[in-house]
């Protein structure tokens, strides 16, 4: 196994300020068992474990509040609404967006690249326009672009990644032109965790008139995100990666442009008026959510927002970038273990691939060792055929992991090595 230094493994260990000891004990499912092994839970890019305060807020709300919103004139559902708009107050700030109407809930951050793809790209793209996203999109920024080409005729255009997972930001600008009329990338890739220069690639979009989605999904949980800093015009994120239920995220949009799109879907709660002959439709943000919107999700998620707030994102970046780099050093030492996605801006996310056995078999065997990780192609088929790939064994990292976690995994991939050889 990897030499460590004994004096870093001690559990908890006050790395960046973070008391990583007291935070695991907020997450009550961090001290179970798995096989009967102490569960090692590495695989935070596909979600997040829960504090017990988003738990608690759960059976708050259910068992006190429990209430459909706008609709009541009675105490409970005032309550909730009140608590739900809050929130919205909460991820306003969180992103530092300018007002509370620019945040949608929505279902995921699938749903929010839906929804523009929908309602601003039906409306705004045509034929010979083009949609620029880069090589290394989950599939949820790959198919709504798709679909809406095939409906509109426009094209996709994809501009290109290095070998290390780094965006080529020359042959990005070269892609721009009059005809691009929508740059959608990710943010963090949630396959290599590539951070993307976002503000750069916004800037560079915007010379040609072009509005620009961030995928978030895989940033908002790790660093802090400052909309207009940033100078996007939409902001997609999942709830449940930032240690909120699942079920829930965030569109962000510029007010101006959500004020001219059209409804996403139709229904209660999104109309000021109805007739057989006329609707008229709400303001925002209400116009693009229609229906019940999952208010426990919401609920939950202000929980998870105030449980982040408290530890500071910028504290959670520190200690998440010390411990990448110290799991980079630790796998780097693995004869026949090459890591994929090795760009210099990156964030906590480990994928590699071993010489002595599949990634299938690599996950399978960790999780007999109760460590959790993601294995396959990570819902990124196209970027795993560019690194000639056609899978990765991905350990991906939050603020709660420590390094003993990250040896216990070096640990595992010894016990792979012993099982192949
Ligand atoms: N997008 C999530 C992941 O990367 C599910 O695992």
């Amino acid at each position: 196994m990897t030499a460590v230094n004994p004096k870093a493994r001690r559990a908890g260990a006050a790395v960046s300020g973070l008391d990583v000891a007291k935070i695991r004990q907020d997450f009550p499912i961090l001290g179970q068992t798995v096989h009967g092994k102490p569960l090692v839970y590495l695989d935070n890019a596909a979600t997040s474990q829960k504090p017990q305060a988003v738990i608690d807020t759960l059976v708050r709300y259910y068992t006190t509040e429990n209430a459909n919103i706008h609709r009541g004139v009675h105490a409970l559902s005032q309550m909730a609404t009140e608590e739900y708009e809050g929130v919205r107050t909460k991820v306003r700030q969180l992103l530092n967006a300018a007002e509370d109407r620019e945040i949608i809930f929505v279902r995921g951050t699938t749903e929010a690249i839906n929804l523009v793809a929908q309602a601003y790209g039906r409306q705004n793209i045509g034929p010979e326009d083009e949609i620029v996203i880069s090589a290394m999109e989950h599939h949820s920024n790959i198919v709504p672009w798709q679909m809406l080409c095939q409906e509109r005729g426009a094209r996709l255009r994809v501009a290109p990644c290095n070998d290390a997972g780094e965006l080529l930001l020359d042959d990005y600008q070269r892609l721009l032109g009059p005809r691009t009329k929508l740059v959608s990338m990710v943010h963090v890739s949630n396959a290599l965790g590539t951070i993307n220069p976002a503000k750069q690639i916004v800037e560079l979009a915007h010379r040609w008139g072009a509005p620009v989605l961030l995928d978030g999904a895989q940033a908002a949980p790790h660093m802090s995100i400052d909309v207009q800093a940033l100078g996007c015009d939409f902001y997609a994120f999942s709830g449940h990666k930032l240690y909120g239920p699942t079920g829930i995220g965030i569109l962000y949009g510029r007010a101006a442009l959500l004020e001219a799109m059209p409804p996403y879907q139709g229904g209660g709660d999104m109309i000021r008026s109805v007739t057989y002959e006329k609707t008229l439709y709400n303001t925002l943000p209400y116009k693009f959510e229609a229906g019940t919107p999952h208010i426990a999700g919401v609920i939950g998620l202000g929980a998870a927002i105030d449980y982040v707030n408290a530890i500071g994102l910028d504290r959670i970046a520190a200690y998440e970038e010390e411990l990448r780099q110290y799991g980079t050093k630790c796998l780097s030492t693995i004869s026949g273990l090459r890591l994929v996605g090795t760009a210099k801006e990156k964030a906590g996310i480990l994928s590699f691939v071993m010489e002595q056995a599949h990634p299938h078999d690599i996950g399978t065997i960790l999780d007999a060792e109760g460590i959790a990780i993601r294995t396959g192609h990570h819902c990124a088929q196209p970027l795993m055929e560019r690194l000639g790939v056609a899978a990765t064994a991905r350990a991906s990292l939050s603020f709660y992991n420590t390094r003993e976690e990250i040896d216990a995994l070096v640990k595992g991939i010894d016990r792979v090595i012993e099982v192949f050889s």
